[in-house]
């Protein structure tokens, strides 16, 4: 299979990490006019960044291979239609802040036939799928709390699922009139696995609102609520690719979830559309 390449819309919206140049793509080398390169992975993706990322940040191998078994599953395909009807019959460049694998983007491409993704994350293990996961989506890893080496004003869409949430650069990158749709836990999402998952804030929703409200006026909510009834295979991976991924060897974990049995499991999750606001 050839290796896959970066869009080149992906490639005219990214801009120079280190100087913030526009850059270009020749053979497989991303380079700016100063002359600062990126080389693309043999996967597809490119790496954008040159700081040194704190342990506990990025999804690792064993986090981004159960949360690539557990969607590819389909427990999360309704979550995935939801988000897909969330961004609306769109067109031009969509953007997923900390994509992971690419699951939810690829997904929003394959309705979207004239978009274009940009897969941003932290985790080069995950963008090696997520480069992969569509035709039209282009992918680089990049720490999101950092100003994003995206032009002003390229995206049509901006996409957060479960992902860290950085309002200012959201609004910096969406065209005016731009969307920003976000799925969150709502509390009581995956409760019967009790303190195998961490537990949603009930105040998450309004923590949200205080994020997002600067730069954001909130158009709609819609709940994904359903039991669903999960094999202990999806419960071991919706545990190992969630935030307690990263340590599964407190408290026991590992050997109690090598024997938590399959059952019913809560999907509470909200999908919200925010519109940019026109300063
Ligand atoms: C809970 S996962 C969600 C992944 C994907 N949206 C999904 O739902 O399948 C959170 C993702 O955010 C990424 N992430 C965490 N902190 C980040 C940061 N500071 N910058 C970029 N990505 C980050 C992780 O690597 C991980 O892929
Ligand atoms: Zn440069």
């Amino acid at each position: 299979m050839p290796a896959p390449a970066l869009p080149s819309q992906v490639v005219a919206a990214l801009r120079c990490s280190v100087c913030a140049s526009p850059v270009q793509l020749t053979d497989r080398t991303l380079h700016c006019p100063q002359r600062h390169t990126f080389d693309l992975a043999r996967q597809g993706y490119v790496n954008l960044l040159h700081a040194r990322i704190p342990a506990g940040t990025a999804d690792t191998a064993p986090m981004v291979e159960a949360r690539a078994a557990f969607l590819a599953s389909g427990a999360y395909a309704p979550l995935a239609d939801a988000i897909a009807s969330a961004a609306g019959p769109c067109s031009g460049l969509i953007i997923d802040a900390g994509a992971g694998p690419g699951y939810y983007l690829a997904h929003v491409l394959s309705k979207a036939p004239s978009a274009i993704g940009l897969a941003l994350d932290v985790s080069a293990v995950a963008l090696r799928r997520a480069a992969r996961a569509h035709p039209r989506l282009g992918a680089a890893v990049w720490n999101l709390w950092e100003p994003w080496p995206v032009a002003d004003g390229v995206a049509s869409v901006v996409l957060d699922v479960f992902s860290p949430r950085n309002a200012a650069e959201y609004h910096r990158v969406l065209a005016p009139g731009g969307r920003l749709v976000v799925a969150s836990p709502l509390p009581g999402h995956l409760a019967e696995l009790g303190d195998l998952v961490l537990a949603v804030d009930a105040r998450k929703d309004e923590r949200l609102s205080t994020t997002l409200g600067s730069h954001f006026v909130r158009e709609s909510t819609r709940e994904i609520v359903s039991t669903v009834p999960f094999t202990a295979t999806q419960v071991h991976d919706v545990v190992a690719m969630g935030p307690t991924g990263f340590h599964l060897d407190r408290d026991h974990r590992r050997e109690r979830l090598a024997t938590t049995p399959g059952g019913p499991v809560t999907l509470a999750v909200a999908v919200s559309v925010w519109r940019r606001k026109d300063f």
